[in-house]
């Protein structure tokens, strides 16, 4: 009697035992439950029209609109489109012979991206000239894009050339770029980034929610450029993202037996690069924010509260217009903060320029040896190949966007290489040229030297 008890016991248990890890599963294999309200619309996979994305996401949505209007200008950044060329002359020689030296703007609000792109005087739509710009140049500016490469393949959309892509580009940065339909996550959308990753041995979809943060903006804010006769839009990461490893692909990277060069420097016939904003490459070689877990959305996109709503800010603009917002959550005092800022930012302008001046006396020393027939052929290639590093280290700095702040000790570090590799470089001109005449410095104030 005693022993169908028990077994009836543990028939019962095992059952109930059963039952629970049943539910258990069932309940395991749920979609996750929805906060808050259910979607209103259902988004396709790569929807470029942000206002259907808008119509779920309200608050995310409506900030993102603001960076439209944003117009306010810091010391060093800001939303207006100023021209580099006319706050800095210099740079119109750096650039000579190059169209970044007729139009070169600060950069805006993500909802200009692409009416600004479509404005440029870099633009050659001459359709009798075969360097005419490529498709490639839409690839940071359109939300139109992830469909567009889904559709095309990159290769295809690349080499399209960029008056012919122009129809079918139609909507500006927008939610697509960083979101994935359905779950919001974000995710790697271009896959010069996936490449890039790859190419490192590196697989996004293993990272944590903060390294998401800072790698969607890598998706543009990067050093790019466009390989081969395809234009086939190229990171050039697969040594490394530092400066050094970066500097070693474009020296080791050969198309036809030639380093890359984007264009010749008149009269010194220097084969020269153009960085374009290496942002993430900058901030995450090291920075003190960089090593302590900041992420590039802690800055740019802080947590707003209206109401009972908390979303992240969309309206991405300059940290320095909402100081409080953004350092404010991690720093107490923020008028220390803004000091700090200040100085770092002064400092490496000021260096900057110094660079500056040490390139250009650099470039009037190798002219001027070039125009001389009987100046030493080696030693001249030999200080060509200085003026193309010196610049390259410089314009890595310039064309970084935050004046030196994302990462300070970095850019002086960089800046000082580039001053001492100008200076050598005019150092090797003199002595190709063997004219001791060539070693005058502050050219800059010269007249121009003929020949330009
Ligand atoms: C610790 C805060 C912080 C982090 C993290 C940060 N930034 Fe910034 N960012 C700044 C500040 C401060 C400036 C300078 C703004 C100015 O000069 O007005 C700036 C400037 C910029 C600018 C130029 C803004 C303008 O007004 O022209 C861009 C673009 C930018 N950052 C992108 C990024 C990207 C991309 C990342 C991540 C790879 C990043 N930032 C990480 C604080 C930060
Ligand atoms: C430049 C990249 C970028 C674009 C473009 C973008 N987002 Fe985001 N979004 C982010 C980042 C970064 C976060 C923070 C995610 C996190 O912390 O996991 C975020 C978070 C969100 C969230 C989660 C809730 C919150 O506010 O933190 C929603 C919803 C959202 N975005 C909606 C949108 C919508 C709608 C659009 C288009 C109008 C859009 N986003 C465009 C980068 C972007
Ligand atoms: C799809 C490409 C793309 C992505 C992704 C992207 N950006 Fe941008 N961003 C741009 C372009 C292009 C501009 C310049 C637009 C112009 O000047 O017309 C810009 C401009 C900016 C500016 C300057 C705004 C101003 O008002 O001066 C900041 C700051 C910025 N981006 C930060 C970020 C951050 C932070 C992320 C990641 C959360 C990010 N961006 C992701 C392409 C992108
Ligand atoms: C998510 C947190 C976080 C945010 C947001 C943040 N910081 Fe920081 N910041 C840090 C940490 C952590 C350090 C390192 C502190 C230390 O080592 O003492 C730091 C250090 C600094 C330093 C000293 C760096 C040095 O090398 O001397 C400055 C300056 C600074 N932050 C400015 C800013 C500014 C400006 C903003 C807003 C644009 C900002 N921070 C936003 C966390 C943050």
């Amino acid at each position: 009697m005693k022993n169908y008890t028990t077994l009836i016991l543990v028939g019962i248990i095992l059952v109930l035992a059963a039952v629970l890890t049943g539910t258990l599963v069932f309940m395991q294999n749920q979609p996750a439950p929805q906060r808050g309200v259910a979607p209103i619309v259902e988004i396709k996979p790569m929807e470029p029209d942000s206002s259907l994305w808008g119509q779920n996401f309200p608050n995310e949505y409506a900030s993102f609109l603001k960076t439209k209007n944003n117009t306010i200008d810091t010391t060093y950044g800001g939303s207006s489109k100023y021209s580099q060329l006319e706050r800095d002359p210099r740079q119109k020689i750096l650039f000579a012979g190059m169209p970044f030296s007729k139009d070169y703007n600060d950069d805006r609000g993500h909802e200009w991206a692409l009416i600004d792109v479509n404005e440029t005087k870099r633009l050659n739509l001459d359709k009798e000239n075969p360097k005419r710009t490529p498709g490639t140049c839409y690839s940071c500016k359109s939300s139109t894009n992830p469909k567009l490469w889904n559709e095309l393949g990159m290769a295809e959309y690349d080499k399209t050339f960029f008056g012919d892509m122009t129809a079918k580009v139609t909507t500006t940065i927008g939610c697509s770029n960083c979101h994935e339909a359905g779950t919001m996550r974000l995710i790697v959308t271009n896959p010069a980034l996936q490449e890039a990753l790859e190419a490192q041995g590196k697989d996004w979809n293993t990272f944590s929610r903060q390294e998401m943060r800072t790698i969607v903006c890598a998706n543009c804010h990067v050093e790019y450029y466009f390989a081969g006769p395809g234009k086939y839009l190229t990171f050039p990461w697969s040594e490394g993202t530092h400066i050094d490893q970066i500097w070693q692909y474009y020296e080791t990277t050969l198309f036809d037996g030639k380093k890359f060069a984007d264009w010749e420097y008149p009269n010194t016939k220097t084969p020269m690069l153009k960085v374009q904003h290496p942002e993430y490459e900058f901030f995450s070689a090291g920075s003190t924010h960089y090593n302590a877990g900041v992420s590039c959305a802690d800055c740019h996109m802080p947590y707003v509260r209206e109401g009972a709503a908390k979303y992240s800010m969309h309206d991405i603009h300059s940290p320095l217009m909402n100081i409080e917002l953004a350092c404010g959550q991690c720093h107490s005092d923020t008028e220390k903060v803004k000091t700090r800022v200040t100085l770092i930012q002064d400092q490496v302008y000021n260096t900057k320029i110094a660079t500056e001046d040490a390139i250009v006396d650099a470039v009037n020393a190798i002219k001027a040896a070039a125009a001389n027939p009987s100046s030493d052929a080696a030693l001249l290639d030999q200080a060509r190949a200085l003026h193309r590093k010196s610049q390259y280290l410089w314009d890595f700095v310039s064309a970084e966007n935050s004046m030196g702040f994302h990462n300070p000790e970095y850019a002086l570090e960089i800046l000082a290489e580039s001053t001492d590799l100008a200076r050598q470089a005019q150092m090797l001109a003199a002595q190709a040229a063997n004219d001791p005449s060539l070693l005058k410095t502050g050219t800059y104030y010269l007249p121009a030297p003929s020949g330009n």
